[in-house]
């Protein structure tokens, strides 16, 4: 049978992928998918071999029944095939109707294969409008994966499949998480996960700006790559910078055989699933869960970490996609609020703590969305400076859970409150007597109560952008996996 070659930008919606008219509608203009004309082109002048070389950014052949894929990220093809190769940098490609060969220095080499696990509708929208409401719906599922088998509740022990020795992990002075954007977020809300449990200093570094520098010593220092895609092209250099230290390394992912995880020392994966949507919603759920493993088992090999309080949070941990779930039931209130207030002047979020990294979290799913004017602060920081920006017409969205120091919020809350401001409060247990605007309830679980907040915040966002039509699956200017510096 003649096979197709194909080639995708970052989309997997074939009704967009038109060769003849790159970036032809306004959701694509922006990325006008080059190699989507190299392909027609090859076709018109009847080339019947195709040509692709890696280097530096990420390069997936993935082989079909029915066609052989291109795409910088398996998301792109999912839905034809989970066969997969992934290219090294510097490896030749010659694709035909024959099949696939390849190449190295000149050399024919074997075509290495791999088959995704991902389940057959993952890629799908499932009668969802949009991949992120299908994403957001699928984090109950998700976190159960994550979780499934890792831990034993009994005697308060973890395995996450990692080549960690006990004195290795006893001897670091440092862990450093470098991440972006979301995984970021995910990565500052295990900082404090590890600084508590397993009481180790834990940094968190953009990866655009990091350095291994400040006198660090490379034995004694860990550093963590958090990348749900393995491709982000800050993330590798940071990483990178690290392993010319000679420090060890970890990636905490969500892609088997993305990039990162052949050049660290060792990978830990989110197993949260195929994420289509650009903003990223379930796997900031399962890489905060994943961390939390990680913070226990870290935290137990030092003997910094109790089996008694390990049990209560790993019972903390279980209740989540239950937790979850009980939110998701709530979308209908949600989407009322976020109808009502979806033409606000800009929208501010508050936490501390664990609350914080959430706070931050929301704001770039609702900016990133909805291309309104919002952002995150430490709760404690309003009076610094962004008070100065409060008026009736900025609600404020305040994590006042457990694990947020909810107490010392609400004093914020008042702050902002004496300016007019709406605010709407996700709360658990009592916070006495009550003034918010609007109050959405997070179940009683513990340290993850600001994890679970976080889908409060998805879905504002979610309709939020809905309200007012916009890309919310792509949205302007961005694209999932950023491969370039
Ligand atoms: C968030 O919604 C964005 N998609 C973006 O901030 C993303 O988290 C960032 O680009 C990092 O991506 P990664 O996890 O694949 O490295």
């Amino acid at each position: 049978m003649k096979r197709e070659t194909r080639i995708y930008s970052d989309s997997i919606d074939e009704d967009r992928f038109d060769p003849n008219q790159p970036g032809s509608n306004d959701q694509d203009r922006s990325r006008p998918a080059p190699s989507a004309i190299d392909a027609s082109t090859a076709a018109i002048a009847g080339v019947d071999e195709l040509f692709a070389i890696r280097q530096d950014s990420p390069l997936v052949i993935g082989h079909g029944e029915t066609g052989t894929f291109l795409g910088s990220d398996v998301t792109a093809f999912l839905e034809h095939t989970r066969e997969v190769t992934y290219l090294d940098d510097g490896e030749l490609a010659v694709i035909s109707g024959s099949g696939v060969e390849l190449y190295r220095d000149g050399e024919p080499v074997e075509v290495r294969t791999e088959q995704l696990t991902w389940e057959a509708d993952a890629a799908e929208k499932g009668g969802y409008e949009h991949y992120m409401r299908k994403e957001i719906h699928e984090q109950p599922r998700a976190l159960r994966q994550t979780l499934s088998g890792r831990y034993d509740l009994d005697s308060g022990t973890v395995d996450v499949e990692v080549d960690l020795p006990r004195e290795y992990l006893r001897s670091i002075e440092e862990i450093q998480i470098v991440a972006c954007g979301t995984s970021n977020y995910a990565g500052r809300y295990a900082a404090e996960l590890f600084e508590s449990l397993a009481d180790v200093r834990t940094t968190v570094e953009i990866a655009s700006e990091y350095e291994f520098d400040g006198g660090r010593d490379p034995w004694r220092t860990l550093v963590v790559a958090v990348t749900q895609s393995g491709e982000t092209a800050d993330t590798l250099s940071a990483i990178r910078k690290a392993i010319r230290a000679g420090a060890r390394t970890l990636a905490v992912t969500n892609t088997l055989g993305s990039t990162v995880t052949r050049e660290v020392d060792d990978s830990v994966f989110i197993r949260a699933g195929p994420e289509i949507g650009v903003a990223a919603t379930k796997t900031f759920a399962s890489q905060v869960a994943t961390l939390a493993l990680l913070a226990v088992y870290v935290g137990r090999e030092r003997s910094a970490l109790s089996s008694n309080r390990a049990r209560s949070v790993l019972e903390s941990l279980r209740s989540l996609p239950g937790a979850v779930q009980q939110v998701l039931d709530r979308e209908d209130a949600v989407h009322g609020i976020a109808t009502e207030y979806a033409d606000s002047e800009a929208f501010f979020f508050i936490g501390r703590k664990y609350g914080r990294s959430v706070a931050l979290e929301g704001a770039l799913k609702l900016k990133e969305i909805s291309y309104d004017h919002a952002e995150g602060f430490a709760a404690g920081e309003l009076k610094h400076g962004p008070l100065a920006l409060v008026t009736a017409d900025t609600p404020v969205l305040a994590v006042l859970t457990d694990g947020s120091a909810a107490a010392e919020t609400l004093n914020n809350v008042k702050e902002v409150q004496a300016r007019s401001a709406p605010v709407i409060g996700a709360v658990s247990g009592d916070i006495g007597e009550s003034y918010l605007d609007v109050t959405w309830e997070v179940p009683d679980i513990g340290m993850f109560e600001p994890l679970v907040t976080n889908v409060y915040w998805q879905l504002f966002a979610y309709h939020v952008a809905n309200e007012k039509g916009r890309s919310i699956d792509k949205p302007r200017n961005l694209a999932k996996s950023v491969t370039v510096e």
